[in-house]
């Protein structure tokens, strides 16, 4: 049961797993000793999880979630800090449809995750889902709860 879970999960992702860009966030610092590409496959897999629960469009979760962060630097050394969290979603968003093909929902995801510091909210309830589970894994990589289990299946 365990491994039919990862292989759908692992089947929503699999064109943007192919890019090596997207790896390319491993390089790239996030929450303590959490990469970038770690926290985003945590809220990719916790939303992916959740989502199919509530009966939501799990598949743009699970792929807006992998995306949400792509912003590709390390915002520790940009001397810009309050600003990134109001910037990078849309930086995020840019990076994704160079790279990516994505659907509406998905491109809302990503856009909108940092809500309501981005103003306007989202008609999507996927948006909310990434939103709540992105504040969730950052505390819990900031203040080390857990096992990181998640991390460990992708790493
Ligand atoms: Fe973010
Ligand atoms: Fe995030």
């Amino acid at each position: 049961m365990k491994e039919v879970v990862i292989d759908e999960y692992m089947d929503c992702i699999c064109d943007l797993v192919s890019e090596e860009v997207l790896w390319s966030m491993s390089d790239l610092p996030q929450h303590a000793d959490v990469s970038c590409l770690n926290h985003c496959f945590n809220v990719s897999f916790v939303s992916y999880l959740i989502c199919k629960r509530l009966g939501f469009d799990y598949r743009s979760a699970a792929r807006g979630g992998l995306l949400h962060d792509f912003f590709l630097y390390n915002w520790h050394e940009t001397g810009i800090k309050n600003i990134h969290a109001v910037k990078h979603p849309r930086i995020a968003l840019n990076n994704a449809k160079k790279y990516f093909i994505l659907n509406k929902k998905e491109e809302a995801i990503i856009k909108k995750h940092m809500w309501p510091i981005t103003i306007f909210p989202s008609l999507h309830k996927e948006v909310y889902v990434i939103m709540l589970v992105d504040k969730g894994c950052a505390l819990m990589e900031v203040f080390r709860f857990g096992k990181r289990k998640i991390t460990d299946k992708f790493s």
